[in-house]
């Protein structure tokens, strides 16, 4: 049952170009005049704007530029049976809270998203800067039905979901960087860490957390981050509808994971990758269990590991492991 709030917020949303007014509101609603008031007074406090015009009603002028969650709700087009959807002001971590989730027996699949996280996590247990209410922090909690065998190329598939549902919603060209990195000329707009819990040869749960560099933070970005992130903002030069684009990546990642788990993303990963990996052809230096390797990319094998040709011809491949582009000069 959509709230008085959600009708409002859709009937503004779709008539973003012209007019909603007060009183077809209020007869919608079946409420008073009055009542209308009172909830675009509590959508002006969330950061909404609106031109008002007596004859003519309610105009959005200015979009919040952090998460609401009746804005994301509203704008979700994939509602899978069960699927909840929870916005936080502030968490430790959403994949910390997203196994808090499971661990109560919430039903899948939900998403948890943050404004802020106080402990945000990556891979190799590294910080994840997360001060920053103009970046997403989300993480995705579901129970597969599949072998642990597959983790690996779930985290890349959805790299590339997520990459090719950001080349669409914004005009750009993102690309992705084995295994987790989603980068723009080099630098890291978006990283993803996946955690799952196994029981004997099945996955027992699984979360997809995702940060994304979406508007430059008001703040700056702290130490050597300024030279080695970059917001989705940077890119296209104009702030993007966080809410919006919220609302899309939630609906292709639950999306993403149904077609993963039915095996049907086979046909379409390998150009996908084509299309976005970074590092085919390059010289690197993969780092994994305190070792250096180096070697020209090939590309991935079945599993998702990273194939390695060194200097003498030989392919190694690689499950895991941190890699970084050689310096040419
Ligand atoms: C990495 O690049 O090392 C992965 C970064 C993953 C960050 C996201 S933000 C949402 C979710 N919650 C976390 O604590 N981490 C992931």
């Amino acid at each position: 049952m959509p709230t008085a709030e959600h009708v409002i917020l859709r009937e503004l949303l779709t008539h973003e170009k012209s007019w909603v007014s007060g009183a077809a509101l209020a007869v919608k609603l079946g409420v008073s005049r009055v009542a209308v008031w009172q909830q675009m007074e509590k959508l002006r406090a969330a950061g909404f704007a609106f031109d008002a015009q007596r004859s003519r009603g309610y105009r959005i002028s200015k979009l919040p530029g952090a998460l609401y969650a009746p804005l994301v709700d509203t704008q979700l087009k994939v509602r899978p049976k069960n699927f909840s959807l929870h916005v936080l002001d502030d968490v430790d971590s959403t994949n910390d809270e997203a196994a808090r989730q499971l661990a109560t027996g919430r039903p899948t699949p939900f998403a948890v998203l943050a404004r802020r996280q106080s402990h945000g996590r990556g891979r190799f247990g590294r910080v994840w800067h997360s001060e920053s209410t103009t970046s997403l922090y989300v993480s995705f909690a579901f129970r597969p039905q599949v072998e642990p065998e597959r983790m690996q190329t779930f985290t890349l598939w959805m790299g590339l979901n997520v990459c090719e549902l950001l080349a669409n919603f914004a005009s750009v060209r993102p690309g992705i960087k084995w295994p987790n990195d989603i980068l723009f000329d080099g630098r890291k707009a978006g990283g993803m860490l996946t955690e799952a819990r196994v029981d004997s040869d099945q996955i027992r749960d699984l979360i997809f957390g995702l940060g994304l560099n979406v508007n430059r933070p008001d703040e700056g970005w702290p130490g050597d981050l300024s030279h080695r992130a970059i917001a989705l903002e940077d890119v296209t030069g104009a702030p993007l509808d966080i809410n919006r684009l919220a609302a899309a990546l939630v609906g292709r990642v639950l999306l993403a994971y149904q077609t993963f788990v039915e095996g049907a993303h086979l046909p379409t990963f390998a150009d996908l990758w084509n299309r976005f990996d970074v590092l085919r052809g390059q010289a690197v230096t993969l780092l994994e269990g305190g070792r250096r390797h180096h070697g020209v990319v090939g590309g991935l094998d079945d599993e998702g590991a990273i194939l390695l040709r060194d200097e003498g011809g030989k392919v190694h491949r690689f499950r895991a492991g941190e890699v970084t582009l050689e310096k040419t000069s």
